[in-house]
Protein backbone atom coordinates (compact mmCIF):
# COMPACT_ATOMS: atom_id res chain seq x y z
CA UNK A 1 0.00 0.00 0.00
CA UNK A 2 1.13 3.51 -0.98
CA UNK A 3 1.80 5.05 2.08
CA UNK A 4 2.96 8.44 0.67
CA UNK A 5 0.76 12.08 0.90
CA UNK A 6 0.63 14.20 -2.36
CA UNK A 7 1.15 17.66 -1.79
CA UNK A 8 1.22 20.90 -3.85
CA UNK A 9 3.78 22.96 -3.19
CA UNK A 10 4.59 26.23 -5.34
CA UNK A 11 2.89 24.29 -8.12
CA UNK A 12 5.34 21.70 -7.59
CA UNK A 13 3.79 18.21 -6.83
CA UNK A 14 5.75 16.62 -3.81
CA UNK A 15 5.28 13.24 -2.43
CA UNK A 16 5.48 13.67 1.50
CA UNK A 17 5.12 11.13 4.33
CA UNK A 18 2.50 11.21 6.58
CA UNK A 19 3.39 12.94 9.60
CA UNK A 20 5.90 14.92 7.61
CA UNK A 21 5.31 18.84 8.63
CA UNK A 22 5.22 21.32 5.23
CA UNK A 23 8.99 22.86 6.31
CA UNK A 24 10.32 19.24 5.87
CA UNK A 25 8.27 18.38 2.85
CA UNK A 26 9.27 21.47 0.91
CA UNK A 27 12.76 21.46 2.11
CA UNK A 28 13.02 17.74 0.47
CA UNK A 29 12.62 19.29 -2.27
CA UNK A 30 14.92 21.78 -2.06
CA UNK A 31 12.19 24.69 -1.81
CA UNK A 32 13.28 27.27 1.05
CA UNK A 33 11.28 28.24 3.69
CA UNK A 34 12.97 30.62 6.17
CA UNK A 35 12.85 29.39 10.03
CA UNK A 36 14.39 30.82 13.57
CA UNK A 37 12.75 29.21 15.98
CA UNK A 38 13.00 25.67 14.57
CA UNK A 39 15.77 23.37 15.43
CA UNK A 40 16.22 20.02 13.55
CA UNK A 41 16.28 18.36 17.21
CA UNK A 42 14.04 19.42 19.45
CA UNK A 43 9.92 19.80 19.27
CA UNK A 44 9.01 22.30 17.30
CA UNK A 45 6.62 25.57 18.93
CA UNK A 46 5.84 27.72 16.17
CA UNK A 47 7.42 30.77 18.24
CA UNK A 48 8.77 33.02 15.81
CA UNK A 49 6.10 32.41 12.87
CA UNK A 50 8.93 33.11 10.08
CA UNK A 51 7.93 29.89 8.49
CA UNK A 52 4.37 31.15 7.19
CA UNK A 53 2.75 29.98 3.92
CA UNK A 54 -0.33 30.19 2.50
CA UNK A 55 -2.54 27.03 2.52
CA UNK A 56 -5.63 27.09 -0.05
CA UNK A 57 -8.45 27.20 2.49
CA UNK A 58 -7.08 27.57 5.27
CA UNK A 59 -8.13 30.45 7.45
CA UNK A 60 -5.18 32.36 7.98
CA UNK A 61 -0.97 31.62 7.24
CA UNK A 62 0.22 28.74 8.32
CA UNK A 63 3.50 28.13 10.29
CA UNK A 64 4.59 25.84 7.91
CA UNK A 65 7.24 24.36 10.80
CA UNK A 66 4.71 22.84 12.87
CA UNK A 67 2.05 22.36 10.56
CA UNK A 68 1.93 18.61 9.40
CA UNK A 69 1.04 17.57 5.54
CA UNK A 70 -2.35 16.49 4.46
CA UNK A 71 -3.35 14.27 1.02
CA UNK A 72 -4.33 17.01 -0.93
CA UNK A 73 -2.85 20.11 0.44
CA UNK A 74 -2.07 23.18 -1.71
CA UNK A 75 0.86 25.35 -0.53
CA UNK A 76 2.34 28.54 -1.41
CA UNK A 77 5.76 29.21 0.07
CA UNK A 78 6.58 32.60 -2.07
CA UNK A 79 3.66 34.55 -2.77
CA UNK A 80 4.10 38.60 -2.64
CA UNK A 81 1.59 38.20 1.16
CA UNK A 82 4.10 35.88 2.41
CA UNK A 83 7.09 38.05 1.75
CA UNK A 84 5.53 40.72 3.09
CA UNK A 85 4.42 38.90 6.04
CA UNK A 86 7.55 37.75 6.96
CA UNK A 87 9.07 41.28 6.48
CA UNK A 88 7.20 42.11 9.30
CA UNK A 89 8.00 39.62 11.47
CA UNK A 90 11.55 40.28 10.68
CA UNK A 91 10.97 44.11 11.48
CA UNK A 92 8.93 43.49 14.62
CA UNK A 93 12.12 41.55 15.94
CA UNK A 94 14.62 43.91 14.80
CA UNK A 95 12.66 46.25 16.13
CA UNK A 96 12.36 45.20 19.43
CA UNK A 97 16.25 44.36 20.72
CA UNK A 98 19.84 46.04 20.45
CA UNK A 99 20.54 44.40 17.33
CA UNK A 100 23.73 46.55 16.20
CA UNK A 101 26.05 44.57 14.03
CA UNK A 102 28.95 46.56 14.92
CA UNK A 103 29.64 45.53 18.02
CA UNK A 104 27.99 41.98 17.83
CA UNK A 105 29.88 38.94 18.24
CA UNK A 106 27.67 36.54 15.71
CA UNK A 107 27.74 39.21 13.13
CA UNK A 108 28.51 37.53 9.92
CA UNK A 109 26.83 33.67 11.42
CA UNK A 110 23.36 35.43 12.57
CA UNK A 111 20.75 34.01 11.50
CA UNK A 112 18.19 37.11 12.18
CA UNK A 113 21.10 39.32 9.90
CA UNK A 114 21.03 36.57 7.16
CA UNK A 115 16.86 37.11 7.23
CA UNK A 116 17.23 40.93 7.15
CA UNK A 117 19.52 40.67 3.48
CA UNK A 118 17.27 38.44 2.39
CA UNK A 119 14.30 39.40 2.52
CA UNK A 120 15.86 43.44 1.11
CA UNK A 121 14.86 44.96 4.04
CA UNK A 122 16.84 48.58 4.30
CA UNK A 123 15.35 49.14 8.20
CA UNK A 124 12.59 48.32 9.94
CA UNK A 125 9.70 50.41 10.29
CA UNK A 126 9.35 50.58 13.84
CA UNK A 127 10.77 52.40 16.23
CA UNK A 128 13.91 50.55 18.13
CA UNK A 129 13.37 49.61 21.79
CA UNK A 130 14.84 47.43 23.97
CA UNK A 131 14.83 46.75 27.12
CA UNK A 132 18.36 47.68 28.59
CA UNK A 133 19.03 44.43 30.18
CA UNK A 134 22.12 43.97 31.92
CA UNK A 135 24.61 41.87 30.37
CA UNK A 136 25.70 38.30 32.21
CA UNK A 137 29.52 38.05 32.61
CA UNK A 138 28.97 36.21 35.60
CA UNK A 139 31.05 33.52 34.34
CA UNK A 140 34.35 32.73 31.92
CA UNK A 141 32.74 31.12 29.35
CA UNK A 142 29.43 32.22 28.05
CA UNK A 143 27.76 35.62 27.58
CA UNK A 144 24.60 36.44 27.69
CA UNK A 145 23.13 39.30 26.18
CA UNK A 146 18.91 39.30 26.75
CA UNK A 147 18.90 42.78 24.74
CA UNK A 148 19.80 40.46 21.65
CA UNK A 149 17.34 37.55 22.33
CA UNK A 150 14.43 37.34 20.09
CA UNK A 151 12.42 34.60 22.59
CA UNK A 152 12.55 31.67 19.85
CA UNK A 153 13.40 29.38 22.92
CA UNK A 154 15.90 27.31 20.61
CA UNK A 155 18.43 27.46 23.54
CA UNK A 156 15.15 26.51 26.36
CA UNK A 157 14.50 23.06 23.94
CA UNK A 158 18.16 22.78 23.60
CA UNK A 159 18.78 22.50 27.39
CA UNK A 160 15.71 20.94 28.10
CA UNK A 161 15.11 18.50 25.46
CA UNK A 162 18.90 17.42 24.08
CA UNK A 163 20.89 17.95 26.86
CA UNK A 164 18.25 17.29 29.64
CA UNK A 165 19.87 20.18 31.82
CA UNK A 166 16.64 21.89 32.61
CA UNK A 167 18.25 24.89 33.54
CA UNK A 168 16.50 27.79 31.39
CA UNK A 169 12.97 28.57 30.68
CA UNK A 170 10.82 31.53 29.57
CA UNK A 171 10.14 33.89 32.91
CA UNK A 172 7.54 36.87 32.83
CA UNK A 173 4.69 37.44 30.25
CA UNK A 174 4.17 39.40 27.06
CA UNK A 175 7.14 41.94 26.24
CA UNK A 176 8.58 41.40 29.34
CA UNK A 177 8.87 37.62 28.35
CA UNK A 178 12.44 36.33 29.02
CA UNK A 179 14.83 33.85 28.65
CA UNK A 180 17.27 32.72 31.67
CA UNK A 181 17.44 30.26 34.65
CA UNK A 182 15.21 29.67 37.56
CA UNK A 183 14.47 33.33 39.87
CA UNK A 184 16.33 35.35 37.69
CA UNK A 185 19.58 34.09 38.84
CA UNK A 186 23.03 34.60 36.43
CA UNK A 187 24.49 31.28 34.77
CA UNK A 188 27.06 31.09 37.53
CA UNK A 189 24.50 30.61 40.47
CA UNK A 190 21.85 28.27 38.35
CA UNK A 191 22.35 24.92 37.95
CA UNK A 192 23.82 25.31 34.44
CA UNK A 193 26.90 22.98 33.37
CA UNK A 194 28.31 25.10 31.07
CA UNK A 195 28.14 22.64 28.12
CA UNK A 196 27.72 25.38 25.75
CA UNK A 197 24.57 23.79 23.78
CA UNK A 198 22.34 27.31 24.47
CA UNK A 199 25.21 29.22 22.43
CA UNK A 200 25.83 26.72 19.91
CA UNK A 201 22.02 27.05 18.78
CA UNK A 202 21.41 30.45 19.58
CA UNK A 203 20.52 31.97 16.04
CA UNK A 204 21.77 35.72 17.12
CA UNK A 205 24.38 37.35 19.64
CA UNK A 206 22.26 36.53 22.54
CA UNK A 207 24.10 33.73 24.13
CA UNK A 208 27.97 33.57 22.74
CA UNK A 209 31.26 31.99 23.72
CA UNK A 210 33.28 34.13 25.90
CA UNK A 211 36.31 33.06 24.52
CA UNK A 212 35.43 34.00 20.76
CA UNK A 213 35.23 37.67 21.93
CA UNK A 214 37.56 39.65 19.57
CA UNK A 215 39.35 36.55 18.70
CA UNK A 216 38.34 36.39 14.94
CA UNK A 217 35.23 37.49 12.51
CA UNK A 218 33.47 34.32 11.48
CA UNK A 219 34.28 34.63 7.82
CA UNK A 220 38.39 34.47 9.17
CA UNK A 221 38.09 31.87 11.02
CA UNK A 222 39.28 27.84 9.62
CA UNK A 223 36.82 24.70 10.34
CA UNK A 224 38.24 21.42 11.03
CA UNK A 225 36.32 18.10 12.28
CA UNK A 226 38.17 16.29 14.30
CA UNK A 227 37.33 14.23 17.75
CA UNK A 228 37.38 15.01 21.20
CA UNK A 229 40.29 13.49 23.27
CA UNK A 230 39.05 14.12 26.55
CA UNK A 231 37.45 11.00 27.05
CA UNK A 232 36.53 7.22 24.91
CA UNK A 233 33.40 8.34 23.41
CA UNK A 234 35.10 10.05 20.13
CA UNK A 235 32.64 13.25 19.92
CA UNK A 236 32.96 15.04 16.58
CA UNK A 237 33.74 18.36 17.00
CA UNK A 238 34.13 21.65 14.66
CA UNK A 239 37.65 23.32 15.51
CA UNK A 240 37.23 27.14 14.60
CA UNK A 241 40.87 28.54 13.77
CA UNK A 242 42.44 31.58 13.28
CA UNK A 243 46.09 31.81 13.13
CA UNK A 244 46.45 28.31 14.47
CA UNK A 245 44.62 29.55 17.68
CA UNK A 246 41.24 27.57 18.70
CA UNK A 247 38.95 30.65 18.91
CA UNK A 248 35.58 28.03 19.40
CA UNK A 249 34.72 24.85 19.59
CA UNK A 250 31.08 23.35 18.24
CA UNK A 251 29.87 19.93 17.72
CA UNK A 252 29.83 18.59 14.56
CA UNK A 253 25.99 18.16 13.63
CA UNK A 254 26.68 16.79 10.47
CA UNK A 255 28.57 13.34 11.46
CA UNK A 256 26.04 12.23 13.70
CA UNK A 257 26.76 9.81 16.24
CA UNK A 258 28.11 9.49 18.95
CA UNK A 259 27.46 13.34 20.36
CA UNK A 260 25.26 14.49 17.24
CA UNK A 261 26.71 17.65 17.58
CA UNK A 262 26.28 18.18 21.65
CA UNK A 263 29.46 18.99 23.79
CA UNK A 264 30.25 18.46 27.44
CA UNK A 265 32.08 21.31 29.14
CA UNK A 266 35.26 19.73 28.47
CA UNK A 267 34.69 19.01 25.07
CA UNK A 268 33.43 22.73 24.26
CA UNK A 269 35.74 24.88 26.51
CA UNK A 270 38.91 23.25 27.62
CA UNK A 271 40.77 23.12 24.66
CA UNK A 272 42.50 26.14 25.24
CA UNK A 273 45.84 23.84 27.01
CA UNK A 274 46.46 23.04 23.35
CA UNK A 275 48.47 26.42 22.91
CA UNK A 276 49.17 27.03 26.51
CA UNK A 277 52.68 28.52 26.92
CA UNK A 278 53.46 25.20 29.35
CA UNK A 279 52.77 22.71 26.83
CA UNK A 280 55.50 20.61 25.64
CA UNK A 281 55.97 21.09 21.86
CA UNK A 282 58.75 19.84 21.32
CA UNK A 283 61.03 16.63 22.32
CA UNK A 284 62.94 16.71 25.72
CA UNK A 285 65.99 14.35 26.12
CA UNK A 286 67.93 13.44 29.61
CA UNK A 287 70.71 10.88 29.18
CA UNK A 288 71.48 10.71 32.95
CA UNK A 289 69.81 10.66 35.84
CA UNK A 290 70.20 14.34 37.33
CA UNK A 291 71.06 15.84 34.08
CA UNK A 292 68.95 18.55 33.28
CA UNK A 293 66.95 18.09 30.16
CA UNK A 294 67.49 19.30 26.71
CA UNK A 295 65.31 20.09 24.09
CA UNK A 296 66.08 17.59 21.04
CA UNK A 297 64.61 17.00 17.41
CA UNK A 298 62.24 14.88 17.03
CA UNK A 299 64.29 12.11 14.52
CA UNK A 300 67.04 12.27 17.31
CA UNK A 301 64.55 11.85 20.17
CA UNK A 302 63.05 8.75 17.66
CA UNK A 303 66.54 7.27 16.97
CA UNK A 304 67.29 8.11 20.93
CA UNK A 305 64.13 5.76 21.52
CA UNK A 306 64.70 3.17 19.18
CA UNK A 307 67.81 3.00 20.60
CA UNK A 308 67.49 2.38 24.69
CA UNK A 309 64.43 0.07 23.81
CA UNK A 310 66.19 -2.46 21.65
CA UNK A 311 69.36 -2.44 24.24
CA UNK A 312 66.75 -2.94 27.40
CA UNK A 313 65.07 -5.26 25.11
CA UNK A 314 68.12 -7.48 24.63
CA UNK A 315 69.65 -7.12 27.95
CA UNK A 316 66.22 -7.81 29.92
CA UNK A 317 64.20 -9.20 27.71
CA UNK A 318 60.54 -8.28 26.35
CA UNK A 319 58.92 -8.05 29.67
CA UNK A 320 60.82 -5.78 31.32
CA UNK A 321 59.35 -3.27 28.88
CA UNK A 322 55.88 -1.79 30.18
CA UNK A 323 53.88 1.04 28.05
CA UNK A 324 51.38 3.46 29.74
CA UNK A 325 49.13 5.43 27.11
CA UNK A 326 46.59 7.79 27.32
CA UNK A 327 42.72 8.37 27.24
CA UNK A 328 43.25 11.61 25.79
CA UNK A 329 44.37 9.65 22.83
CA UNK A 330 41.94 8.69 20.45
CA UNK A 331 41.19 4.85 20.08
CA UNK A 332 43.35 4.58 16.63
CA UNK A 333 46.17 6.15 18.57
CA UNK A 334 45.85 3.92 21.83
CA UNK A 335 45.22 0.92 19.24
CA UNK A 336 48.58 1.82 17.34
CA UNK A 337 50.56 2.30 20.80
CA UNK A 338 48.88 -1.62 22.12
CA UNK A 339 50.13 -3.28 18.37
CA UNK A 340 53.55 -1.11 18.66
CA UNK A 341 54.41 -3.09 22.49
CA UNK A 342 52.90 -5.61 21.83
CA UNK A 343 54.07 -6.76 17.99
CA UNK A 344 57.35 -4.78 17.82
CA UNK A 345 58.25 -4.93 21.67
CA UNK A 346 56.90 -8.66 22.34
CA UNK A 347 55.34 -7.64 25.80
CA UNK A 348 51.47 -7.41 26.82
CA UNK A 349 52.38 -4.74 29.74
CA UNK A 350 50.62 -2.05 28.35
CA UNK A 351 47.86 0.06 30.38
CA UNK A 352 46.53 3.30 30.89
CA UNK A 353 45.66 6.21 32.76
CA UNK A 354 41.85 5.96 32.58
CA UNK A 355 41.94 2.73 34.52
CA UNK A 356 43.20 4.64 37.27
FE1 LIG B 1 8.31 28.04 12.23
FE2 LIG B 1 9.56 29.76 13.87
S1 LIG B 1 10.39 28.56 12.29
S2 LIG B 1 7.43 29.33 13.67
Amino acid sequence: MDTKITVTIDGQEVSADPGQTILEAARSQGIYIPTLCHYSKTTNVGACRVCVVEVENARSYVASCCAPVTPGMVIRTNTPAIRAAQKMIIELLWSSGDHNCLTCEQNGACELQDLVYWLQIDKPRFPIEHHGYEMDNSNTMITRDLNKCILCGRCIRACNEIQVNEVLDFANRGSYAKVGPAFDADYIDSSCVFCGECAQVCPTGAITFKQAKFAGRPWELSKTRTTCAYCGVGCQIDLYTKDNKIVKVMGNRQYGPPNEGSLCVKGRFGMDFISHPDRISKPLIRHQKGEAFKEAAWDEAYAFIAQRLAAVKKEYGPDSIAGLSSARCTNEENYVFQKFLRGGIGTNNIDHCARL
